[in-house]
């Protein structure tokens, strides 16, 4: 069933549901709601994951925001548990405003690198592999990231166009995880990044033939010591030929809300024929 804006049960299939508008005040009264509920779902996921790792040398760590101890030196202190409860009612019919909700959340929060996400692709020969990218953009067309399009990334996605990117924003208790055909974007959309970014980045492309083996360090300070030569300050660095922007085009977005024992609420939208449909999925 499509989402209408109503927080109806879908008839005649009771796994879908019909969420309603994403309103401030819907999210604010969840939030404040869940806050509480928030921190308990920490604790409760801390003590099991303590008791799965059997007391290991990361006990700190892992137990950091759980049971209440100081936070241990280099890691950053954010308020866990701030938001709540995920309900039908708060689903917004395009699920861009909720994951724009989230990533406001993330901003406010002060997590380190918010738009940082797991990309996974598989390779030509099945191989699944990860490695976080920073999303540079999203709206309905899709979210953009940037990278070098010879790398073991890119060469995945030239055999098997298709990503699955994961937002672990686990100091909230949330996730977030988008599935979907990918696009390299065209020359003319990508350069508009390139050069928005500092002048050592736009060498550093250059000088990083990515994903490949460096016989030393040398190696690649000496590359970049050249391009820098070859495109002294105040010239223009052109984009690499081999370097540009991906759109991974959602087909179903999760959006993982933790709740106290492990009851977490997990909705699905998946595209239709116009807008997206969505369920709520068993934690
Ligand atoms: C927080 C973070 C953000 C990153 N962002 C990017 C990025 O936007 N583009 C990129 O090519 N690599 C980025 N990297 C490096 C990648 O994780 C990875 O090491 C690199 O792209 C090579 O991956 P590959 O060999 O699987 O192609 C980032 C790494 C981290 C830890």
């Amino acid at each position: 069933m499509k989402p209408t804006g109503h927080a109806q049960p879908a008839d005649g299939d009771p796994g879908q549901v019909a969420p309603g508008p994403a309103t401030a005040d819907g999210q604010d009264q969840g939030r404040d709601k869940g806050r509480d509920q928030g921190r308990d779902a920490g604790r409760d996921q801390g003590r099991d994951n303590t008791q799965d790792l059997g007391q290991a040398g990361t006990a700190a760590a892992l137990a950091w925001g759980t049971t209440g101890q100081p936070v241990p030196p280099g890691l950053t202190a954010v308020p866990l548990g701030l938001p709540g409860t995920l309900t039908e009612a708060m689903l917004p019919a395009d699920p861009m405003d909720l994951l724009r909700a989230w990533m406001d959340d993330v901003v406010k929060a002060g997590l380190p690198e918010p738009t940082a996400m797991v990309l996974a692709t598989v390779s030509a020969d099945q191989w699944p592999r990860a490695r976080m990218v920073l999303l540079k953009g999203f709206d309905s067309a899709g979210f953009v990231f940037y990278t070098n399009r010879t790398s073991r990334k890119g060469s995945d996605l030239a055999e098997v166009p298709r990503a699955c990117l994961l937002f672990p924003w686990h100091a909230l208790h949330r996730q977030v995880i988008v599935e979907g055909g990918v696009t390299p974007l065209s020359t003319d959309e990508s350069e508009p990044y390139f050069h928005s970014r500092p002048r050592g980045s736009q060498l550093g492309a250059w000088a990083s033939r990515q994903s490949t083996v460096l016989a030393s360090r040398a190696e690649l300070d000496d590359r970049y010591e050249e391009l820098e030569r070859r495109w002294p300050e105040g010239t223009e660095v052109p984009m690499p030929d081999f370097w540009g922007g991906y759109r991974v085009r959602p087909e179903t977005i999760e959006f993982w809300q933790g709740q106290p024992s492990r009851l977490h609420d997990r909705f699905r939208y998946t595209v239709a024929a116009q807008g997206w449909t969505v369920n709520r999925l068993a934690p």
